[in-house]
């Protein structure tokens, strides 16, 4: 496994369209867990394959409960309902955070690491970061979408 360079605001990848991926392969898995190790490295709770310069509609999750990392290989929003108001941030916007509308609840259709269909059902936090990373495979950031007046930059404590 390896740490991948994230990509930050003002790279052109981000802004844009993941391709699906057509094969779940071992490089596939290589780059699900690099995904994972990157952003347990830099404490973040998803990383979408844009982010580390991979245009593959491939996001990894992981809210650090019994759940575990979560690998999803194409993800297709279903459904979504309700609405939430969060504080948000994200891996490519360093320090950056801001209060954002996200559904309360979503439900997705993906491929897991071994090329099964899987459907997850979220709500909460999970909902948000679900929305979040399937947002970056589309070319959309969190800062398109930002209540005006609430984005904040905060110092890090230290470096670590
Ligand atoms: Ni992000």
């Amino acid at each position: 496994m390896a740490i991948r360079i994230i990509r930050e605001n003002g790279d052109e990848i981000l802004r844009k369209k993941a391709r699906e991926v057509e094969k779940v392969d071992d490089k596939i898995r290589e780059i699900l867990n690099d995904m994972v190790e990157t952003m347990h490295k830099f404490n973040g709770v998803g990383l979408a394959g844009p982010q580390i310069g991979i245009l593959k509609r491939l996001v990894v999750i992981d809210l650090y409960d019994d759940d575990g990392p979560i690998k999803l290989v194409n993800p297709k929003l279903i459904k979504e309902d309700g609405k939430q108001e969060v504080e948000e941030g994200c891996l490519s916007f360093p320090n950056q955070f801001a209060k954002i509308i996200r559904p309360k609840k979503v439900v997705i259709e993906a491929l897991n690491e071994n090329g099964e269909k899987i459907r997850v059902e979220a709500e909460g936090l999970l909902a948000q970061a679900i929305s979040h990373e399937l947002d970056h495979l589309e070319g959309i950031l969190f800062v398109d979408k930002i209540i005006p007046g609430t984005l904040e930059y905060v110092e890090p404590e230290n470096n670590k």
